[in-house]
Parts: structure tokens; sequence; C-alpha cells
């Protein structure tokens, strides 16, 4: 299928005017589109550059850090690319920076790492929730969850232990073409179906 022209446009003033011919021009946008997700997260992960919130590293840095000590356990490549972006939302949800990381991988990752994703922050609080005034047993209501085990050594193994300035990690370009190709195609999305049959 040739390339959509960039410059084309749907007629439609409101949707309830919309026309096979409007959707097939956003369809063909659509396409072009959603695949260059990764480019896009990555862009936003380099947001965190130089935000330290009083921690001894950076926000980027501890991404780096999670994410390079994940791969040299020898964790799989969709594994290493949540480590990165685990904590991507710090700047969009400061209330809830868990849920922003979640919602982005879902389509991409198995449901044990999407559900590593969400809960990361609540198991990390093991290591310091009591010092802020919260329970740092608050991951016990999970206590028994078939991904309990696993979100608490990915806390214990990679991302509580991601804030060491001497720690020599990866470049972001290391993990570029792991975040470009695990973005390129969904596994879930109400979407997904969709773009497949229109080609
Ligand atoms: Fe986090
Ligand atoms: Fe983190």
């Amino acid at each position: 299928m040739a390339d959509a022209d960039p410059h084309s446009r749907a007629q439609f003033r409101s949707m309830d005017e919309g026309t096979q011919a409007d959707w097939d021009i956003i369809a063909g946008h659509y396409k072009e589109f959603a695949p260059g997700g990764g480019r896009r997260v990555l862009d936003h992960l380099k947001l965190l550059d130089g935000d330290y919130g009083g921690f001894p590293v950076d926000r980027l840095t501890h991404s780096l850090q999670t994410a390079t000590r994940a791969h040299r356990d020898g964790r799989p490549d969709d594994y290493v690319v949540m480590a990165l972006l685990h904590d991507i939302g710090d700047t969009l949800g400061a209330y809830n920076h868990p849920d922003i990381a979640a919602a982005i991988v879902k389509p991409f990752v198995s449901e044990e790492l999407h559900w590593i994703t969400a809960h990361h922050g609540i198991f990390q609080g093991t290591y310091f929730f009591d010092y802020i005034g919260l329970d740092s047993d608050a991951r016990e209501a999970f206590r028994g969850h078939e991904h309990f085990e696993a979100t608490a050594e990915f806390c214990a193994k990679y991302d509580q232990t991601a804030f060491d300035p001497d720690y020599d990690h990866a470049p972001l370009s290391f993990f570029e073409p792991l975040v470009m190709q695990l973005f390129e195609r969904p596994r879930t999305s109400v979407y997904a179906s969709g773009i497949a049959e229109s080609g």
C-alpha cells in the first residue's frame, strides 16, 4: 500500500458525518503513525534526564540502571524494556506514575510484565514507605498473587538497587532498538484487528 498523503484530511465536522472515505484516510495515517510508538516513548523518556527529585541519580539514569541490571542478569528483551520504562510516568503522574507506565506497555507485554509495572510502586515502598509516613508492608495486600514474587524480585534486584552514581550503566542508545522493536506491533489492543484488516 502506498504511503498516506501527509496532507490528506477527512471532511467531517462531527464524527456522525463520517464516511468510509474519511476513515480510509485516517486509517492510512494511523497505519504509518502507530508502529513508530517506540520513538515517541523514547523521546518522552528523555524528559527524565536531569530530573533528580532529591535522589542520588536523575530519573533517566535510574531507568538506565534498572534496565542495565535486568539485561546483565539475563532477562529477555521485553523485560528489559519494561525495566527501562517503569518510571516513564514520573513526569506526568506524580501521584500514580506506575499506572502510566503500565498503560504504555500494556499492548506489548505479557500480563505478568504489565502487572509488575502497575504494582512496582507499592512493592518498592517496602524500602522506604516507613520513612514517609506510609506502611512499608503495603504490598502484603497482594501476598499470594501469582505475580507477587516476580514483582518483589524486580524491585529487589533491579529497581531499588538503581540509585548508584558509580554504576556503569549502558547508554540509552543501547536500548533503543529493543524499544523500537517491541513497540512495532501490539499483542493486544482494541484497534489491533482493525489495523490488520485494513491491510
Ligand atoms: Fe517507580
Ligand atoms: Fe524505579
